[in-house]
């Protein structure tokens, strides 16, 4: 196997945040959904087709779904995090179909928090 080099490591993290990065190009929103095992035991697919519909129904191309890993929080599965430009990410926490709409037309689209589904900043 080839190995890599601190060149080519600098090289792919330049390229990954630049990519992930909110000010970087047109994405103003980014979503992530916590996609571990127990977050797609826990109903994280439905709550992916969820966001993916409701962005596809807003025709905002600057919102950006993205899966990742899990938080570390199998309680509250399944999490996801809003991340706004110039706002602190909110993680919201067992989420389903339901909330997950709440949550895109009123904090994303509204700029609103939705406090009652809010685990915490950051
Ligand atoms: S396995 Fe990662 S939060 Fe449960």
């Amino acid at each position: 196997m080839a190995k890599i080099s601190v060149e080519d490591l600098k090289r792919i993290k330049e390229k990954t945040s630049q990519e992930s990065s909110l000010r970087g190009g047109e994405t103003t929103v980014k979503v992530t959904v916590h996609m571990g095992t127990c977050g797609i035991a826990a109903g994280a697919r439905s709550v992916m087709n969820t966001l993916l519909e409701e962005k596809a129904e807003s025709n905002r191309t600057d919102i950006k779904i993205v899966a990742a890993g899990c938080l570390g929080m199998c309680s509250s599965e399944p999490n996801i995090t809003v991340e706004i430009v110039g706002q602190e990410p909110i993680v919201y926490k067992k989420m389903d179909p339901n909330k997950t709409r709440q949550v895109f037309r009123r904090h994303i689209l509204k700029g609103e928090v939705q406090t009652d589904f809010a685990l915490g900043k950051g």
